[in-house]
């Protein structure tokens, strides 16, 4: 009898959900290859229809080609722990909120209490589309924010959040010991941890 894969063993829904959901996940062994720009566009359009308040959409994007000019200033900006796998990603892009938003009937610029929030949103349905396009995809937070925010030109009313590695997924035999044991799916708590009934 074939053996389960680990997504299978890691990944195991309590409830029907579609497999999109369970197979997603984030690997770090990349080809080194450069991908194309529609490539990453597709991801993008998913991103784009995710659901925000007062449809104000505060999600931005900024893209780097590994070659691009930009890659090594702001791949410089990545924790070591990140730099040790992300070398080998095909772009890096970058996700920021715009703070700023309209409330309906006004023209006026207010404070957007959920420009974060909704942007996690986008981050997510892009790496949804990332999987269903064959496509390894892995965020990082743990970067030099305010370093990467001068690489990028950030606008001082926008808050960098996090940078997608994207690109093709290589073999987990080219990571460092450390990481290549850690290439696998992870596992999740259980809805009853996260799950209750009428209050908190
Ligand atoms: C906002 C955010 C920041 C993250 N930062 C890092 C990071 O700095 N380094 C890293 O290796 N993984 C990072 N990750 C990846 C998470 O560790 C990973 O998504 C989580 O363990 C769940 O695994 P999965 O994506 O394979 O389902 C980050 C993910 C998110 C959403």
């Amino acid at each position: 009898m074939s053996q389960a894969s680990p997504v299978q063993n890691n990944r195991k829904a309590d409830f029907p959900v579609d497999a999109q959901f369970t197979e997603r996940w984030s690997p770090r062994a990349y080809t080194g290859e450069v991908i194309a720009e529609s490539d990453i566009m597709s991801m993008l359009e998913a991103a784009r229809w995710a659901p925000s308040s007062n449809n104000a959409q505060p999600w931005r994007f900024a893209i780097v080609m590994r070659n691009d000019p930009q890659w090594d200033s702001l791949f410089a900006t990545l924790n070591p722990n990140n730099q040790a796998w992300a070398s080998k990603a095909g772009a890096l892009v970058a996700i920021a909120s715009y703070q700023l938003a309209t409330k309906a009937g006004s023209p006026d610029l207010v404070p957007n209490g959920m420009h974060a929030f909704d942007t996690g949103a986008a981050w997510a349905y892009m790496a949804l589309q990332a999987h269903l396009n064959g496509f390894a995809l892995h965020g990082i937070g743990g970067f030099n924010k305010e370093a990467g925010a001068k690489v990028l030109n950030l606008p001082a009313d926008h808050t960098l959040q996090m940078l997608a590695t994207v690109g093709k997924r290589g073999d987990a035999g080219t990571l460092p010991d450390a990481l290549r044991e850690r290439e696998a799916p992870n596992a999740r708590k259980p809805l009853t941890a996260l799950v209750s009934r009428g209050s908190f």
